[in-house]
């Protein structure tokens, strides 16, 4: 009769009938179930490792949290990233003084809004979808034999702003003027329901700001956190759940280093920005930390009766981003999907694993495909090249992009009311902002908003075994480099390849 012996080797808690098993049958048995009796060393943590559950911050409106995060994760992230935060504290004194010697907002032009609107990361609010109320209230300006299209920042409206500062819903009629090409034509302001135009002057100034605080709110808030959180899951279960040998985790882990310390930090630390309290010298948000949660919320459960705005659903492709910026994100989209196929052409159709692996990461993500799902058609490929195309390249360049603009001239915070149709708006852009609204934005964007890669996509190694497999990293490096190439020659390099963060880091 055989016995396990206790040691690290085998897991002897999980023989059954070993009483009536000889060596043999035993050998065998483990061969056959690696994934109930191998070696706990298999496992990156022992079988131990992080797992996604309710967010205690808001369980019902956020998606599920890593709240748990293993020791040696918190210290790699304090180390390379962390630490910068307080290093870069110090700096506060300029960036307030930098708000008093140059008080308020500084103008905008029609040619600088359109673009902003059209040629940065904020077309990721274009959409075709006018509704009923669109309708009404640009009906003066729709023609019949013309196509619109409307960005949708209704969703700021859950904002709780401090005293004396305002945020607006607010929607943009587009014109569209050739393919993928628009033309601004008015703007709906929610809070005064009124429609301005450009000959509308100071009003229509104003209702410009009004719409560039409603894109930086709802894209760091409702739709830039839709790239980070519902991924940690995927981040989570595929360090815990697959052998690190194992193809599916040689090809992912390099993506997943720094993301969930900094996600648990940013979701439920009291010193997150996301806290909103008044002696953080980095927290630029218009109002109570309740509001901004639900802001948040918007992004994951969806806007009720808002079609722009529909919910979370694992994306297995990229969603559509109008203009440039899209042929940019789906450029590169094509490159990593090219890599992953070829990657995963070499493993089982029914691995076990895999079906574990996503078995467990359906039940915390809408819309991830399931156990047997996971197999169908390319099912696979198309769930892990989404993951890795997100956590780089997608996330990256958002940072890169908004962190990278004036935000003189698009601001978090407004002090004068939004414009009414029929009343008079004089405006004064050195009182739109306080010197301390400037201070702690200029702050949050060194800190949060400008991207950091502590590690580069360009520069990801994978411990690929096979020489074959190493040749498809190899191609996939190289063909990285021409995309950044293409993108440059045609104008649209959002962001250099060489400063495109390997996983999430900021
Ligand atoms: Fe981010």
């Amino acid at each position: 009769m055989y016995k396990p012996k206790k040691n690290d080797e085998f897991d002897d808690r999980k023989v059954p009938n070993s009483e009536n098993m000889d060596e043999n049958s035993y050998l065998r048995l483990l061969k056959s179930k690696p994934w109930l009796y191998g070696k706990t060393s298999d496992f990156l943590y022992g079988r131990q490792g992080p797992w996604p559950q309710p967010s205690p911050a808001h369980p019902l409106g956020e998606s599920p949290a890593v709240c748990h995060v293993p020791f040696i994760e918190q210290a790699d992230w304090w180390l390379f990233v962390g630490s910068r935060y307080t290093a870069t504290l110090a700096y506060s004194p300029f960036a307030f003084l930098g708000g008093i010697l140059r008080p308020g907002l500084e103008e905008v032009s029609d040619l600088e809004f359109h673009d902003m609107l059209t040629n940065s990361m904020l077309s990721r609010f274009i959409t075709p979808k006018l509704d009923k109320y669109d309708l009404k209230n640009f009906a003066n300006d729709i023609e019949s034999d013309q196509t619109y299209f409307i960005v949708d920042l209704m969703c700021v409206d859950v904002v709780e702003p401090f005293e004396g500062i305002y945020v607006s819903g607010s929607k943009t009629l587009l014109k569209e003027v050739g393919e993928e090409k628009f033309e601004v034509v008015a703007i709906y302001l929610h809070d005064s329901n009124s429609v301005f135009h450009s000959d509308d002057k100071d009003s229509w100034e104003l209702a410009k700001y009004y719409v560039l605080q409603g894109g930086a709110l709802a894209a760091t808030l409702v739709v830039h956190p839709l790239l980070h959180f519902p991924f940690d899951s995927i981040n989570a279960i595929t360090k815990t759940i697959l052998p690190t040998n194992h193809l599916l985790f040689k090809l992912m882990h390099p993506h997943t280093r720094f993301t969930l310390p900094l996600e648990n930090a940013v979701l439920q630390y009291n010193s997150s920005l996301l806290q909103g309290k008044s002696w953080m010298p980095y927290a630029p948000y218009p109002g109570k930390p309740g509001g901004l949660r639900n802001l948040l919320a918007e992004g994951y459960m969806g806007v009720e009766g808002n079609d722009s705005y529909p919910g979370f659903k694992y994306p297995m492709e990229p969603q559509k981003v109008y203009g440039k910026y899209g042929t940019f994100l789906d450029r590169y989209y094509q490159v990593f999907y090219n890599f992953v196929s070829k990657v995963l052409e070499n493993v089982s159709p029914d691995d076990y694993y895999i079906g574990q692996w996503a078995k467990h990461i359906s039940q915390h993500l809408p819309g991830f495909p399931g156990e047997k799902e996971i197999f169908e058609g390319d099912n696979l490929v198309k769930a892990v090249t989404m993951f890795m195309w997100d956590v780089t390249v997608s996330h990256t360049v958002d940072h890169y992009n908004y962190g990278g603009m004036n935000i003189r001239k698009i601001p978090l915070r407004l002090r004068q009311e939004p414009p009414k149709q029929g009343s008079s708006t004089v405006l004064n852009r050195k009182k739109l902002t306080k010197f301390w609204d400037y201070g702690k934005y200029k702050m949050c964007q060194i800190l949060f908003f400008r991207p950091t890669s502590v590690t580069t996509l360009p520069k990801t190694k994978y411990k690929f075994e096979s020489g074959q497999l190493q040749e498809y990293a190899a191609k996939f490096i190289s063909e990285l480099k021409d995309c950044d190439e293409l993108c440059k020659k045609e104008g649209i390099q959002y962001i250099p390849l060489k400063k495109i963060a390997r996983a999430i880091q900021s």
